[in-house]
Parts: structure tokens; sequence; C-alpha cells
């Protein structure tokens, strides 16, 4: 009797062993005993001084070392009109790079008639692009939708690459490229995914003093409050209010430019590159989306990235990591891989509250005052709404 039993118990005992061990596995607990240390060990290749390549690849000399990854696919549709105008003098300030799935035709309608209509802005000049990939299997039926719509916007850039979600990659390098190549005097570029809220208008205020935003804005609107306060006092008169609507408008013409700093601009050769900064580990647990072996990346830790949804950045930015791009590995995650060229391009990130990695939540337009990209957009027709409430207000 009493053999048998313990049998039975060490069997229980074994499988239940097992049972943890593999779960464990599963949950990637070992594969975090074998990472390697971040801040000690990390390098990713090409290895050595790629600094003097890319500056002589971008000076037109001959590199002493060939790059060593290039997203040469070629285009379908290339969209070289966009920025290629008569009054040439007048560069776009800002590009809107939209990464966009191919059968998401509605979401391209709503972002064409929000965030990314070009003449949003009388006196500033915006051009908005969307990059495709193509269909997996050839189908004509929706090939021949892209070129109707490419007829009717000529807005899309189509690359020769399979448009998957693992390729976002090759769609996010085929839009630095694109903007080096065909739109390189612009001042700004932003890049975004087609579920995005964007807001230009707060853009176009975020680069003129991004570490201090929004603030900034706040002070200089208490600025102003009190100088037309000071303005109406000094006029002496017993209707006050009629005086403080009159000198806040007086304002808006002569001082209103100098407290807003209006003039100022950031150096054109400042590296911005900026959005939701995350600093994390690799996900090792094997359900994950974003599970990675210890052989494709055996680190501990990520490279400070920005999520790929929506990131800013300067000319000098797309430029010196578009060419410290062709000297670094291709990385199937978009965001980890431009995480891993601003790395080794020495930028670092800077970090935003206002760009949205979830949805921002909508409490009217006065939530949104601030608001520079929120994900979770994916519905075209709230897109709108919610776009024009926010314009109305004066915040888009
Ligand atoms: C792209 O680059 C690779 C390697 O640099 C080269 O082998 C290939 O022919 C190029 N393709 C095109 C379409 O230029
Ligand atoms: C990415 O695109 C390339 C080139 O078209 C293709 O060979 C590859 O299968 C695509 N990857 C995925 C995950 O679809
Ligand atoms: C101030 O208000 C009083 C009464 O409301 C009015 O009689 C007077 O004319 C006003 N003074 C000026 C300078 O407007
Ligand atoms: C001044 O502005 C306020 C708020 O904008 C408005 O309610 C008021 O009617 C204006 N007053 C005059 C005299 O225009």
């Amino acid at each position: 009797m009493l053999p048998r039993i313990c049998i039975k118990f060490k069997l229980k005992y074994i499988v239940s062993v097992a049972i943890t061990v593999l779960l464990l596995d599963y949950f990637g607990a070992f594969t975090h005993m074998f990472e390697a240390d971040f801040e000690r060990t990390f390098s990713y290749p090409m290895e050595g001084d790629i600094l003097s390549n890319v500056y002589q690849l971008r000076h037109g000399q001959r590199p002493a070392v060939d790059p060593i990854n290039v997203y040469n696919f070629s285009y379908i549709t290339d969209c070289q009109h966009k920025c290629k105008e008569d009054d040439r003098l007048i560069a776009p300030r800002l590009v809107l790079i939209v990464k966009s799935a191919i059968e998401n035709f509605d979401r391209r309608v709503a972002i064409r008639k929000s965030w990314g209509w070009e003449k949003r802005f009388s006196d500033v000049k915006i051009r908005t692009i969307f990059v495709l990939g193509r269909p997996a299997e050839p189908d004509r039926r929706l090939q021949s939708l892209i070129d109707l719509e490419y007829a009717n916007y000529r807005d899309i850039v189509q690359g020769d690459f399979v448009d998957a979600y693992f390729n976002n990659t090759i769609k996010t390098m085929m839009g630095f490229r694109w903007a080096v190549s065909y739109c390189p005097r612009a001042k700004f570029y932003m890049f975004a995914d087609d579920d995005f809220y964007i807001s230009s208008k707060n853009l176009l205020k975020y680069v003129r003093n991004p570490v201090n935003y929004p603030e900034y804005l706040e002070e200089t609107d208490e600025a102003l409050r009190k100088l037309a306060r000071r303005l109406s006092q000094t006029t002496n008169s017993n209707s006050s209010q009629q005086l403080d609507n009159s000198s806040v408008s007086s304002l808006n013409v002569r001082s209103k430019r100098q407290i807003l700093n209006m003039d100022m601009e950031l150096p054109s050769d400042v590296k911005l590159f900026s959005g939701f900064v995350f600093r994390s580990a690799p996900h090792r647990h094997r359900s994950s989306k974003w599970y990675i072996s210890l052989q494709e990346y055996p680190w501990d830790m990520w490279p400070t990235y920005v999520t790929a949804g929506a990131f800013l950045l300067s000319h000098e930015a797309l430029f010196e990591m578009y060419y410290v791009s062709m000297y670094t590995k291709h990385f199937r995650f978009d965001d980890i891989y431009l995480g891993i060229v601003s790395l080794k391009a020495g930028i670092e990130p800077l970090h935003s509250e206002e760009f949205y990695f979830h949805k921002a939540p909508f409490l009217g337009p006065q939530s949104y005052k601030y608001v520079l990209a929120s994900h979770g957009y994916d519905d075209p027709e709230e897109l709108v709404k919610i776009w024009n409430e926010v314009r109305a207000a004066g915040y888009a």
C-alpha cells in the first residue's frame, strides 16, 4: 500500500512542478534571467563610428563604409509634386505624414477634411501625404480604388512593400525617405497613424517652445490680461468693460506679437524628436503581440523611445535620423527602431504629455485646449465631429 501512495504522490508532485516550470517559461521568467544589462552592454549593428560616414553621405561625399540598410522599395505613386510649387521660396512649415492602411479609405477622407486639411491656415503652409504599402496578394480591385483615390487627391505615397503590421518600420522609413527626397525644405515633420486626432494649431505653438509647452502659453495669457488691466486703469474711465475689450484688441496688433514671442523661432539646426516617451522592458511572455526572443533582442530594457503612433521631428532631426538609419540594422518594431536610431544619432527624445498614447478624454473643446495628438480616433465620423468642435473653440 504505502509505496504505491508514495509513487502517486511523487507523480503529482512532478507534474505540478513541470506545469509550473512551463508556465513560468511561457510568461518569460527564465528569459528575464538571461537578459543582458542594457546600460552596460547595449550595442547594435552597425557598431563603430558611424557618424563620420553619416556626415560624408549627407554632404555628398563617398562614405568610408557603405550603408548597410536602405529602405529602397520603389514607389508605386510618389507624390513628387507635393512640395514642388511655383512659390519655391516658401517651403512648408509643417508636413503631415500619415501612416495609413490600404483599406482605410474613410479614415483618409476624414483626415483630409479635418486635421490634414492643407488650407487650414491662410498664412501657414501645410502639406499632407498618406504612406501606404501594397496588398499582400495582388488585388486588382483594391489597387484600382487606390489609383482612383490618388487621381482625385494626389496625396498617396504608395511603396512596393506588403502593407502589414510588422512592416511598419518599412512604412515609417519610406515616409522619412520621401520627406528627404521630395519635401526636404520643410521646417517640421509630423508622423501619425490614421487613427489619430491631431491639432496642427497646437503643434505650431508647441514648436515655438516645446520644453515649456503649454505653460508658456498660460504665462502669455496671464501677461496679456495684466497688461490689459493696466491699460484700462490708466485710461481712467467708468466703462472699463469696453476699454478692456478695446485694449485687448489693440494688444492683438502690437504688443501681443512681442509677448507671444511670435517672431521667436527655434534655431533651424535644433534636433527635435518629440512625442510620448517610454522607458520600458521587452515583452517576454509568449502570448504578447510584441513578444521578442533573446536571439532577436537580448537586453533587459528598450532604448528610450517615442511611441510610433504620433511623433514630431524638426528638419535637422529628420535628416540626421534618416542617414543614421542607413547604418542601423532593420528592426521590426518601428518605435524601437527609431529609438535605436536616435540613440546612435545622439538625439534625446523629448517627452510631452500632450501626445496621448491612449485616447485623451473629451469633455468639451476646452479639454482639448493643449492636446497635440490623441490616439483612439478609428471612427471617422467622431474624428470630424470632435475636430470641428475643437477648431470652433480655436484649439485645432
Ligand atoms: C536596394 O538595395 C539593395 C542593397 O543595398 C540592393 O541589393 C537592391 O538592388 C536595391 N533595390 C532597388 C530597387 O534599388
Ligand atoms: C514586408 O514586406 C516585404 C516586402 O514586400 C515582404 O517580403 C514581407 O513578407 C512583409 N512582411 C510581412 C510581415 O508581411
Ligand atoms: C460715468 O458714469 C456715469 C453714470 O453711469 C455717467 O453719468 C458719466 O457720464 C460717466 N462718465 C464718463 C467719463 O463716461
Ligand atoms: C467685451 O468682451 C466680453 C467678452 O468677450 C463681452 O461679453 C462684452 O460684451 C464685450 N463688451 C463690449 C462693450 O464690447
